[in-house]
Protein backbone atom coordinates (compact mmCIF):
# COMPACT_ATOMS: atom_id res chain seq x y z
CA UNK A 1 0.00 0.00 0.00
CA UNK A 2 1.68 3.27 -0.83
CA UNK A 3 1.92 6.06 1.87
CA UNK A 4 -0.82 8.29 1.70
CA UNK A 5 -1.31 11.06 4.28
CA UNK A 6 -4.20 12.95 3.58
CA UNK A 7 -8.21 12.63 3.03
CA UNK A 8 -8.24 14.13 0.05
CA UNK A 9 -5.94 11.83 -1.35
CA UNK A 10 -7.86 9.02 -0.22
CA UNK A 11 -10.96 9.90 -1.88
CA UNK A 12 -9.08 10.96 -5.26
CA UNK A 13 -7.53 6.97 -4.85
CA UNK A 14 -11.52 5.83 -4.40
CA UNK A 15 -13.48 7.89 -7.40
CA UNK A 16 -10.80 5.72 -8.97
CA UNK A 17 -11.99 2.53 -8.41
CA UNK A 18 -15.08 2.19 -6.31
CA UNK A 19 -18.75 3.46 -8.31
CA UNK A 20 -19.32 6.48 -6.88
CA UNK A 21 -16.27 6.61 -5.15
CA UNK A 22 -17.86 4.88 -2.24
CA UNK A 23 -18.93 1.70 -1.14
CA UNK A 24 -22.80 3.18 -0.85
CA UNK A 25 -23.49 3.26 2.19
CA UNK A 26 -22.07 6.79 2.86
CA UNK A 27 -21.05 10.24 2.33
CA UNK A 28 -17.94 9.43 0.26
CA UNK A 29 -16.66 12.79 1.25
CA UNK A 30 -14.89 11.33 4.56
CA UNK A 31 -12.78 8.50 5.48
CA UNK A 32 -12.91 7.03 8.62
CA UNK A 33 -9.16 6.47 10.13
CA UNK A 34 -10.09 5.05 13.60
CA UNK A 35 -12.53 5.21 16.57
CA UNK A 36 -12.50 4.65 20.20
CA UNK A 37 -15.43 4.75 22.52
CA UNK A 38 -17.43 7.52 21.96
CA UNK A 39 -15.33 8.86 19.44
CA UNK A 40 -13.86 8.50 15.72
CA UNK A 41 -11.32 10.42 13.60
CA UNK A 42 -10.74 11.18 9.94
CA UNK A 43 -7.93 10.30 7.44
CA UNK A 44 -6.88 14.03 8.24
CA UNK A 45 -6.82 13.69 11.98
CA UNK A 46 -9.91 15.41 12.79
CA UNK A 47 -12.31 14.22 15.70
CA UNK A 48 -16.17 13.43 15.83
CA UNK A 49 -18.78 12.41 18.42
CA UNK A 50 -20.18 9.57 16.35
CA UNK A 51 -23.64 9.36 16.45
CA UNK A 52 -23.40 7.14 13.40
CA UNK A 53 -21.58 4.11 15.60
CA UNK A 54 -21.31 1.49 12.11
CA UNK A 55 -25.22 2.84 11.59
CA UNK A 56 -25.90 0.98 14.75
CA UNK A 57 -23.73 -2.26 15.85
CA UNK A 58 -21.15 -0.17 18.03
CA UNK A 59 -23.58 0.47 21.22
CA UNK A 60 -21.09 0.17 23.11
CA UNK A 61 -18.52 2.11 21.63
CA UNK A 62 -15.72 1.36 19.38
CA UNK A 63 -12.75 -1.20 20.94
CA UNK A 64 -14.46 -1.90 24.28
CA UNK A 65 -12.31 -3.35 25.91
CA UNK A 66 -14.06 -6.39 27.26
CA UNK A 67 -15.78 -7.03 23.40
CA UNK A 68 -11.83 -6.72 21.89
CA UNK A 69 -10.74 -9.22 24.71
CA UNK A 70 -13.51 -11.94 23.79
CA UNK A 71 -12.09 -11.34 19.82
CA UNK A 72 -8.67 -11.70 20.52
CA UNK A 73 -9.26 -14.74 22.62
CA UNK A 74 -10.94 -15.72 19.48
CA UNK A 75 -8.62 -15.65 16.87
CA UNK A 76 -5.96 -16.93 17.18
CA UNK A 77 -8.83 -20.09 17.90
CA UNK A 78 -9.35 -19.47 14.53
CA UNK A 79 -11.07 -17.28 12.01
CA UNK A 80 -14.14 -19.18 10.07
CA UNK A 81 -14.78 -22.73 9.83
CA UNK A 82 -17.96 -23.00 7.87
CA UNK A 83 -18.60 -25.74 10.84
CA UNK A 84 -20.87 -25.34 13.43
CA UNK A 85 -18.74 -23.45 16.87
CA UNK A 86 -19.46 -23.10 20.19
CA UNK A 87 -19.58 -19.67 20.40
CA UNK A 88 -22.09 -19.63 17.21
CA UNK A 89 -24.36 -22.47 19.56
CA UNK A 90 -23.49 -19.97 23.03
CA UNK A 91 -25.28 -16.91 20.73
CA UNK A 92 -27.93 -19.06 18.94
CA UNK A 93 -29.06 -19.69 22.99
CA UNK A 94 -28.94 -16.26 24.13
CA UNK A 95 -30.70 -15.26 21.04
CA UNK A 96 -33.15 -17.69 22.08
CA UNK A 97 -33.18 -16.73 25.78
CA UNK A 98 -33.56 -13.15 24.93
CA UNK A 99 -35.97 -12.75 21.84
CA UNK A 100 -39.79 -13.67 22.73
CA UNK A 101 -40.71 -14.97 18.75
CA UNK A 102 -37.52 -17.04 18.92
CA UNK A 103 -37.10 -20.95 19.62
CA UNK A 104 -34.35 -21.30 17.16
CA UNK A 105 -32.68 -19.08 15.03
CA UNK A 106 -30.38 -19.70 11.81
CA UNK A 107 -27.29 -17.24 11.57
CA UNK A 108 -26.18 -15.32 8.08
CA UNK A 109 -23.88 -12.41 7.15
CA UNK A 110 -26.02 -9.39 6.62
CA UNK A 111 -29.15 -8.02 7.50
CA UNK A 112 -30.43 -8.37 4.14
CA UNK A 113 -29.96 -11.46 4.02
CA UNK A 114 -32.02 -12.58 6.82
CA UNK A 115 -34.64 -10.19 5.37
CA UNK A 116 -34.75 -12.11 2.12
CA UNK A 117 -34.75 -15.24 4.23
CA UNK A 118 -37.89 -14.53 6.35
CA UNK A 119 -39.85 -13.55 3.57
CA UNK A 120 -38.95 -16.83 1.59
CA UNK A 121 -39.65 -19.00 4.71
CA UNK A 122 -42.95 -17.30 5.02
CA UNK A 123 -43.68 -18.25 1.95
CA UNK A 124 -42.61 -22.05 3.04
CA UNK A 125 -44.42 -22.57 5.59
CA UNK A 126 -47.71 -21.01 4.13
CA UNK A 127 -47.38 -22.26 1.01
CA UNK A 128 -48.69 -18.67 -0.25
CA UNK A 129 -46.64 -15.91 -2.15
CA UNK A 130 -48.29 -12.06 -1.92
CA UNK A 131 -46.00 -9.99 0.95
CA UNK A 132 -47.61 -7.26 2.30
CA UNK A 133 -44.42 -4.48 2.86
CA UNK A 134 -45.46 -0.78 4.37
CA UNK A 135 -44.43 2.26 1.79
CA UNK A 136 -40.75 3.48 3.12
CA UNK A 137 -40.05 0.30 5.24
CA UNK A 138 -36.76 -0.81 5.08
CA UNK A 139 -35.91 -4.49 4.50
CA UNK A 140 -32.14 -4.24 3.13
CA UNK A 141 -31.65 -5.00 -0.44
CA UNK A 142 -33.72 -8.05 -2.16
CA UNK A 143 -35.73 -7.08 -4.59
CA UNK A 144 -38.86 -7.66 -2.47
CA UNK A 145 -37.29 -5.42 -0.40
CA UNK A 146 -36.91 -2.47 -2.90
CA UNK A 147 -39.86 -2.56 -3.20
CA UNK A 148 -41.46 1.27 -2.35
CA UNK A 149 -38.78 2.01 -0.07
CA UNK A 150 -38.11 5.69 -0.99
CA UNK A 151 -40.68 5.77 -3.85
CA UNK A 152 -40.02 9.20 -5.69
CA UNK A 153 -43.40 9.56 -6.83
CA UNK A 154 -46.60 8.43 -5.42
CA UNK A 155 -48.86 5.44 -6.70
CA UNK A 156 -52.17 4.22 -5.67
CA UNK A 157 -51.85 1.77 -3.18
CA UNK A 158 -51.41 -1.07 -2.89
CA UNK A 159 -49.07 -0.95 -6.46
CA UNK A 160 -45.70 -1.61 -5.29
CA UNK A 161 -42.85 0.32 -7.38
CA UNK A 162 -39.26 -0.69 -7.29
CA UNK A 163 -36.19 1.61 -6.16
CA UNK A 164 -33.66 -0.21 -8.12
CA UNK A 165 -32.84 -0.83 -11.69
CA UNK A 166 -32.79 -4.72 -12.23
CA UNK A 167 -35.57 -6.25 -11.25
CA UNK A 168 -38.14 -8.12 -12.94
CA UNK A 169 -42.07 -6.54 -12.55
CA UNK A 170 -43.30 -10.36 -11.58
CA UNK A 171 -41.32 -9.47 -7.93
CA UNK A 172 -43.53 -6.09 -8.07
CA UNK A 173 -46.67 -8.14 -8.60
CA UNK A 174 -45.96 -10.52 -5.69
CA UNK A 175 -46.00 -7.49 -3.45
CA UNK A 176 -48.83 -5.51 -2.21
CA UNK A 177 -47.77 -1.82 -0.77
CA UNK A 178 -50.03 -0.13 2.51
CA UNK A 179 -49.48 2.96 4.14
CA UNK A 180 -47.33 2.88 7.64
CA UNK A 181 -49.88 2.97 11.01
CA UNK A 182 -53.05 2.62 8.55
CA UNK A 183 -54.76 -0.35 9.92
CA UNK A 184 -57.88 -0.16 7.24
CA UNK A 185 -55.49 -0.38 4.50
CA UNK A 186 -54.28 -3.48 6.42
CA UNK A 187 -57.14 -5.27 7.01
CA UNK A 188 -58.99 -4.69 3.62
CA UNK A 189 -55.72 -5.82 1.82
CA UNK A 190 -55.81 -8.81 3.83
CA UNK A 191 -59.79 -9.30 2.96
CA UNK A 192 -59.39 -8.76 -0.83
CA UNK A 193 -56.27 -10.82 -1.15
CA UNK A 194 -56.02 -14.92 0.38
CA UNK A 195 -52.45 -15.52 -1.19
CA UNK A 196 -50.75 -13.29 1.62
CA UNK A 197 -48.31 -15.22 2.71
CA UNK A 198 -46.68 -12.54 5.64
CA UNK A 199 -46.82 -8.50 6.32
CA UNK A 200 -43.47 -7.45 7.09
CA UNK A 201 -43.12 -4.62 8.89
CA UNK A 202 -40.19 -2.35 10.93
CA UNK A 203 -41.87 -2.08 14.49
CA UNK A 204 -40.15 1.56 14.79
CA UNK A 205 -40.39 2.22 10.49
CA UNK A 206 -37.00 4.09 10.23
CA UNK A 207 -37.98 6.64 13.12
CA UNK A 208 -41.82 6.81 12.85
CA UNK A 209 -43.05 4.77 15.88
CA UNK A 210 -46.24 2.95 15.41
CA UNK A 211 -48.77 4.33 16.59
CA UNK A 212 -51.06 3.03 19.88
CA UNK A 213 -52.32 -0.68 18.96
CA UNK A 214 -51.03 -0.46 15.44
CA UNK A 215 -48.46 -3.90 15.72
CA UNK A 216 -50.98 -5.59 18.29
CA UNK A 217 -53.91 -4.75 15.62
CA UNK A 218 -51.45 -6.19 12.80
CA UNK A 219 -50.74 -9.16 14.78
CA UNK A 220 -54.49 -9.42 15.53
CA UNK A 221 -55.47 -9.37 11.53
CA UNK A 222 -52.75 -11.71 11.03
CA UNK A 223 -53.74 -14.40 13.02
CA UNK A 224 -57.32 -13.83 11.28
CA UNK A 225 -56.53 -14.01 8.19
CA UNK A 226 -53.64 -17.17 8.92
CA UNK A 227 -50.39 -14.33 7.63
CA UNK A 228 -47.20 -14.97 9.20
CA UNK A 229 -45.87 -11.55 10.94
CA UNK A 230 -42.72 -10.86 10.25
CA UNK A 231 -40.87 -8.30 12.48
CA UNK A 232 -37.64 -6.40 10.65
CA UNK A 233 -35.66 -6.37 14.08
CA UNK A 234 -32.39 -5.58 12.86
CA UNK A 235 -32.58 -1.73 13.89
CA UNK A 236 -34.47 -2.44 17.14
CA UNK A 237 -33.05 -5.76 18.67
CA UNK A 238 -31.02 -5.33 21.74
CA UNK A 239 -31.66 -1.57 21.49
CA UNK A 240 -35.14 -0.73 22.22
CA UNK A 241 -34.92 -3.43 25.10
CA UNK A 242 -32.16 -6.20 25.32
CA UNK A 243 -35.61 -8.03 23.79
CA UNK A 244 -35.74 -5.92 20.73
CA UNK A 245 -39.08 -4.23 20.06
CA UNK A 246 -41.37 -6.99 20.17
CA UNK A 247 -40.24 -6.97 24.25
CA UNK A 248 -40.53 -3.23 24.37
CA UNK A 249 -43.95 -2.91 22.77
CA UNK A 250 -45.35 -6.30 23.83
CA UNK A 251 -46.30 -7.68 20.64
CA UNK A 252 -44.97 -11.26 19.63
CA UNK A 253 -44.30 -12.41 15.49
CA UNK A 254 -44.17 -15.12 14.02
CA UNK A 255 -40.76 -14.47 12.41
CA UNK A 256 -38.06 -11.85 13.35
CA UNK A 257 -34.61 -10.59 12.12
CA UNK A 258 -32.03 -9.86 13.98
CA UNK A 259 -28.51 -7.92 12.59
CA UNK A 260 -26.26 -5.05 13.73
CA UNK A 261 -25.76 -5.34 17.70
CA UNK A 262 -25.57 -9.54 17.81
CA UNK A 263 -22.55 -9.47 15.91
CA UNK A 264 -21.21 -6.77 17.86
CA UNK A 265 -19.56 -5.31 15.39
CA UNK A 266 -18.56 -7.74 12.87
CA UNK A 267 -20.70 -9.46 10.27
CA UNK A 268 -23.60 -11.51 11.73
CA UNK A 269 -27.35 -11.40 11.33
CA UNK A 270 -29.83 -13.78 12.00
CA UNK A 271 -33.53 -14.74 11.56
CA UNK A 272 -35.86 -16.47 14.19
CA UNK A 273 -39.23 -17.96 14.76
CA UNK A 274 -41.01 -20.84 16.19
CA UNK A 275 -39.23 -24.58 16.18
CA UNK A 276 -42.43 -25.88 13.49
CA UNK A 277 -41.45 -22.31 11.38
CA UNK A 278 -37.88 -22.88 11.27
CA UNK A 279 -38.12 -26.46 10.79
CA UNK A 280 -38.47 -25.70 7.01
CA UNK A 281 -34.33 -25.14 7.39
CA UNK A 282 -34.11 -29.15 8.25
CA UNK A 283 -35.14 -31.05 5.11
CA UNK A 284 -35.54 -34.26 7.37
CA UNK A 285 -37.89 -32.70 9.36
CA UNK A 286 -40.01 -31.26 6.18
CA UNK A 287 -38.86 -33.11 3.36
CA UNK A 288 -37.69 -31.81 0.07
CA UNK A 289 -41.07 -30.30 -1.45
CA UNK A 290 -40.81 -27.95 2.08
CA UNK A 291 -37.47 -27.60 2.46
CA UNK A 292 -36.24 -23.93 2.11
CA UNK A 293 -32.19 -24.24 0.91
CA UNK A 294 -30.09 -22.05 3.00
CA UNK A 295 -26.04 -21.84 3.32
CA UNK A 296 -23.46 -19.32 3.70
CA UNK A 297 -19.33 -19.26 3.83
CA UNK A 298 -19.23 -16.92 6.75
CA UNK A 299 -22.84 -17.95 8.69
CA UNK A 300 -22.25 -18.15 12.55
CA UNK A 301 -18.56 -17.16 12.02
CA UNK A 302 -16.67 -17.55 15.81
CA UNK A 303 -15.13 -14.69 15.53
CA UNK A 304 -18.32 -12.64 15.23
CA UNK A 305 -20.63 -14.34 17.28
CA UNK A 306 -17.58 -13.93 20.38
CA UNK A 307 -18.06 -10.14 19.76
CA UNK A 308 -21.74 -10.24 19.66
CA UNK A 309 -21.86 -12.03 23.21
CA UNK A 310 -19.75 -10.19 24.88
CA UNK A 311 -21.68 -7.22 23.37
CA UNK A 312 -25.20 -8.74 24.80
CA UNK A 313 -23.33 -10.02 28.05
CA UNK A 314 -22.50 -5.95 28.72
CA UNK A 315 -26.07 -5.26 27.46
CA UNK A 316 -27.66 -7.51 30.31
CA UNK A 317 -25.92 -5.63 33.44
CA UNK A 318 -28.32 -3.64 35.75
CA UNK A 319 -29.05 -0.17 34.28
CA UNK A 320 -27.95 -0.26 30.57
CA UNK A 321 -31.13 0.72 29.04
CA UNK A 322 -32.21 3.13 31.38
CA UNK A 323 -28.88 4.54 31.14
CA UNK A 324 -29.48 4.45 27.08
CA UNK A 325 -32.98 6.08 27.10
CA UNK A 326 -31.74 8.69 29.74
CA UNK A 327 -28.63 9.90 26.67
CA UNK A 328 -31.54 10.08 23.96
CA UNK A 329 -33.63 11.56 26.03
CA UNK A 330 -31.49 13.99 26.75
CA UNK A 331 -30.28 14.68 22.87
CA UNK A 332 -33.79 14.74 21.94
CA UNK A 333 -34.72 17.35 24.71
CA UNK A 334 -31.52 19.29 23.94
CA UNK A 335 -32.55 19.23 19.89
CA UNK A 336 -36.01 20.46 20.71
CA UNK A 337 -34.65 22.91 23.08
CA UNK A 338 -32.04 24.60 20.55
CA UNK A 339 -34.11 24.73 17.54
CA UNK A 340 -37.35 26.08 20.12
CA UNK A 341 -35.27 28.70 20.71
CA UNK A 342 -34.47 29.70 17.11
CA UNK A 343 -38.41 29.62 16.45
CA UNK A 344 -37.64 26.47 14.28
CA UNK A 345 -40.65 24.44 13.17
CA UNK A 346 -39.56 20.76 14.30
CA UNK A 347 -40.66 16.96 15.34
CA UNK A 348 -38.37 15.22 17.05
CA UNK A 349 -38.93 11.88 15.62
CA UNK A 350 -38.31 7.81 16.98
CA UNK A 351 -37.33 6.40 20.00
CA UNK A 352 -34.46 7.85 22.84
CA UNK A 353 -32.76 4.73 21.36
CA UNK A 354 -32.39 6.01 17.88
CA UNK A 355 -34.27 8.87 16.52
CA UNK A 356 -33.34 11.96 14.30
CA UNK A 357 -35.55 15.42 13.13
CA UNK A 358 -38.70 16.35 10.60
CA UNK A 359 -38.17 19.94 9.88
CA UNK A 360 -42.02 19.99 9.76
CA UNK A 361 -45.34 21.41 11.95
CA UNK A 362 -47.07 18.59 10.65
CA UNK A 363 -47.79 15.24 12.22
CA UNK A 364 -45.19 12.36 11.24
CA UNK A 365 -47.13 9.32 10.72
CA UNK A 366 -45.87 6.86 7.43
CA UNK A 367 -43.83 7.44 4.42
CA UNK A 368 -45.48 10.37 2.90
CA UNK A 369 -45.80 12.53 5.93
CA UNK A 370 -42.17 11.98 7.13
CA UNK A 371 -40.89 15.42 4.88
CA UNK A 372 -39.15 18.13 6.05
CA UNK A 373 -41.05 21.27 5.06
CA UNK A 374 -37.52 22.25 2.80
CA UNK A 375 -35.01 19.14 2.64
CA UNK A 376 -32.22 22.33 2.75
CA UNK A 377 -33.24 22.67 6.12
CA UNK A 378 -32.01 18.98 7.24
CA UNK A 379 -28.72 19.58 4.75
CA UNK A 380 -27.95 22.99 6.52
CA UNK A 381 -28.62 21.21 10.17
CA UNK A 382 -26.31 18.15 9.24
CA UNK A 383 -23.98 20.45 7.38
CA UNK A 384 -23.30 22.78 10.44
CA UNK A 385 -22.88 20.01 12.96
CA UNK A 386 -20.44 17.99 10.92
CA UNK A 387 -18.50 21.21 11.23
CA UNK A 388 -18.73 21.02 15.22
CA UNK A 389 -17.36 17.46 14.94
CA UNK A 390 -21.04 15.60 15.59
CA UNK A 391 -20.64 12.16 12.85
CA UNK A 392 -24.43 10.95 12.00
CA UNK A 393 -26.38 9.75 9.48
CA UNK A 394 -28.38 12.24 7.38
CA UNK A 395 -31.79 10.80 9.15
CA UNK A 396 -30.93 9.60 11.73
CA UNK A 397 -29.12 9.73 15.26
CA UNK A 398 -27.86 6.75 17.28
CA UNK A 399 -26.50 7.55 21.09
CA UNK A 400 -24.09 5.27 22.03
CA UNK A 401 -23.41 4.00 26.02
CA UNK A 402 -19.70 5.49 25.84
CA UNK A 403 -20.99 8.83 24.97
CA UNK A 404 -19.48 10.73 27.98
CA UNK A 405 -20.90 14.52 29.68
CA UNK A 406 -18.16 16.34 28.04
CA UNK A 407 -19.83 14.75 24.55
CA UNK A 408 -23.33 15.56 25.43
CA UNK A 409 -21.97 19.21 26.33
CA UNK A 410 -20.27 19.46 23.05
CA UNK A 411 -23.43 18.39 21.40
CA UNK A 412 -25.60 20.75 23.00
CA UNK A 413 -23.33 23.63 22.02
CA UNK A 414 -23.35 22.06 18.24
CA UNK A 415 -27.45 21.76 18.36
CA UNK A 416 -27.71 25.12 19.41
CA UNK A 417 -24.97 26.47 16.42
CA UNK A 418 -26.82 24.28 13.97
CA UNK A 419 -30.09 25.80 14.92
CA UNK A 420 -28.85 29.48 14.71
CA UNK A 421 -27.36 28.48 11.07
CA UNK A 422 -30.85 27.35 10.14
CA UNK A 423 -32.28 30.59 11.37
CA UNK A 424 -29.99 32.55 10.01
CA UNK A 425 -30.20 30.91 6.32
CA UNK A 426 -34.22 31.89 6.41
CA UNK A 427 -34.83 35.11 4.79
CA UNK A 428 -35.43 37.75 7.65
CA UNK A 429 -39.40 37.83 6.80
CA UNK A 430 -40.02 34.38 6.63
C1 LIG B 1 -34.57 -2.22 9.46
C2 LIG B 1 -33.41 -2.74 8.66
N1 LIG B 1 -33.53 -3.91 8.01
C3 LIG B 1 -32.54 -4.43 7.30
C4 LIG B 1 -31.33 -3.77 7.18
C5 LIG B 1 -30.25 -4.38 6.33
O1 LIG B 1 -29.19 -4.78 7.13
P1 LIG B 1 -27.74 -4.96 6.45
O2 LIG B 1 -27.29 -3.59 6.08
O3 LIG B 1 -26.93 -5.62 7.51
O4 LIG B 1 -27.94 -5.82 5.25
C6 LIG B 1 -31.15 -2.56 7.81
C7 LIG B 1 -29.87 -1.84 7.67
O5 LIG B 1 -29.72 -0.72 8.11
C8 LIG B 1 -32.21 -2.01 8.57
O6 LIG B 1 -32.09 -0.82 9.15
Amino acid sequence: MQKINTQAEWIDRARAVLPAAGFGNFDAGIVIARGEGSHVWDEDGNEYIDYLIGSGPMLLGHGHEEVMEAVLEQLPKGMTFFANNAQGIALAEEIVDAVPCCEQVRFVTSGGEADMYAIRLARAYTGKTKILKFEGGYHGMSAEAQMSLAPARAVNFPTAVPDSAGIPQSVADEMLIAPFNDLEAVASLLSEHDDIAAIIAEPLQRIIPAAPGFLQGLRDLCDKHGVLLIFDEIVTGFRLAYGGAQERYGVTPDICTLGKIIGGGFPLAALGASAEIMAHFDKAHVGAEKWLMQLGTLSGNPVAAAAGLKTMEILRRPGQYDRLRALGQSLMDMQSAALSEAGIAHQICGDPTLFDIFFTAHEVKDYRSAKHLDPQDNAIWNASLRDDGIFKSPGKLYPSLALTEADLQQTKQAFSSAAVALANSKPVNA
